[in-house]
């Protein structure tokens, strides 16, 4: 790795990234059933039925992840907040052993003077709140608000930054419109609820955590390079829609109260009846944007009905999981946030990171030379990026550890450190051991 401190302006954060279901072990401590849960019992959705019941057991194994993660010399680490093991029924009474548990990882990060970023969705919807339609009700907004009360109740005083729901592209269009996630779905009126749900949801918890003092609240999306595959005018029209829904539905939501033209021609009439009088509550200011970026796509017309796109690749090196390796969109992502939605407002690279095909060798180490590569080359982006004057403030891996992967199951690796899945032994990789040196006080 090049790249140290001293490359990042004053003050510019590190860290490292997980998520709940994804690391902790939901068949533990009183957790509620997800619909992650249910998602991965239905046949063909993940790779081998895998689900997220003993993950990487972070539950249990909470301290030694903690100095792990103390060790990497990270100033932040960004975690999320199950609301299936915090309210198992998805509203009324708190399940106290979650509460506790987070009180804890909280106060574990202060005493090792870390960051707590807390994420309050990060997708495990509480299974009977997905049977009430879960984000295709209206009412997910209150319900997710009231969830962020009890969160604030227990931890607001302790946290560094508080995210309200990651990714909304994958919580609406992925879940409700590929399919490729829970719930599942394929359907175009239940992908418009879920999308227009999830941003006003997250203007309500911006509001009543606002309403109780609580500081440093962001606004977390996923953005994908799309370039169109070809010089086609129909190429470039396609590319226009897959960016306006993957890009820019979000960030227009909550920056400019209003969606993509390019959007509506397909969503807007199956949006719940006054959408456009929820703008008023889902612009409500926040104090950062965090930006997820991975991967780019060269984007095609196709038959059939809107939005008519399909995506392909070029010829650039590709993670194992087979996303193109292109720095240069999180540069260009972070210049055109900062000039088309965000101007001054502290912009954040939430997550990036690659899934590589580590293998742990007979001398039990782990070289990822690859993924060292890719986030060095990621973070020159970030310096181009402040170097054209666009305040971003930090910069955070995904991810800490090995976990799961969500529909490739415990299959594919992004961690700085390798857990192997049967015996849950945790080995810091090589580039675990070249960020903690680039990361060094
Ligand atoms: C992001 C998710 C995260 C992880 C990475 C690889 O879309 O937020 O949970 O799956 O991709």
């Amino acid at each position: 790795m090049h790249l140290t401190r001293a490359d990042f302006p004053e003050g510019f954060l590190f860290g490292a990234a997980t998520s709940s279901y994804q690391i902790e072990g939901h068949g533990h401590g009183g957790a509620g059933r997800t619909h992650w849960d249910d998602f991965a019992a239905t046949p063909g959705n993940v790779v081998r039925a895998e689900d997220g019941r003993i993950a990487c057991d972070h539950y249990h194994r909470v301290d030694e992840d903690l100095d792990l993660l103390a060790a990497m010399n990270v100033d932040v680490y960004r975690f999320s907040t199950s609301w299936a093991r915090i309210l198992p029924e998805g509203r009324g009474t708190p399940n106290p052993e979650g509460l506790d548990f987070y009180d804890r990882l909280v106060d574990g990060l202060l005493e090792r003077d870390l960051k707590p970023a807390v994420t309050l969705y990060h997708w495990e919807l509480p299974s009977v709140l997905a049977d009430l339609g879960g984000w295709r009700n209206p009412e997910i907004a209150n319900w997710f608000a009231d969830f962020s009360e009890v969160v604030m109740d227990r931890l607001g005083d302790r946290l560094w930054s508080v995210a309200t729901i990651n990714e909304p592209w994958c919580v609406g269009w992925l879940s409700h419109f590929v399919g490729a996630h829970a719930p599942g779905l394929r359907d175009i009126r239940a992908t418009a609820r879920a999308m227009h749900h999830i941003l006003l949801a997250h203007g309500r918890a911006i509001q009543a955590m606002r309403a109780k003092g609580i500081g440093n609240l962001g606004w977390v999306c996923n953005l994908e390079w799309a370039d169109p595959a070809d010089d086609s005018d129909a190429a470039k029209a396609a590319a226009a829609r897959y960016d306006a829904i993957y890009n820019r539905f979000f960030l227009g939501g909550v920056f400019k109260g209003e969606y993509p033209a390019l959007v509506l021609d397909g969503l807007e009439p199956h949006l719940p009846r006054g959408w456009q009088d929820d703008f008023a509550t889902i612009t409500e200011p926040v104090d950062w944007c965090g930006l997820n970026y991975y991967t780019r796509s060269l984007v095609s017309e196709s038959s059939g009905s809107w939005p008519a796109h399909a995506t392909g690749h070029g010829d650039l090196p590709v993670n194992s999981i087979g996303w193109e390796i292109y720095p240069q969109g999180l540069r260009d992502f972070l210049v055109r946030t900062r000039d088309e939605y965000t101007g001054e407002l502290p912009l954040i690279v939430t997550e990036n990171g690659m899934a590589a095909n580590d293998v742990m060798q007979a001398d039990g180490t782990v070289d990822d030379t690859d993924r060292i590569a890719y986030v060095a080359a990621h973070l020159d982006a970030v310096r181009e990026a402040i170097a054209a004057g666009v305040p971003v403030t930090g910069y955070f891996l995904w991810s800490l550890m090995d976990n799961y992967e969500w529909s490739y199951g415990y299959e594919k690796r992004f961690g700085a450190i390798h857990i192997d899945f049967d015996t849950l032994k945790r080995t810091p990789k090589s580039s675990y051991h070249a960020l903690r040196s680039a990361f060094r006080r």
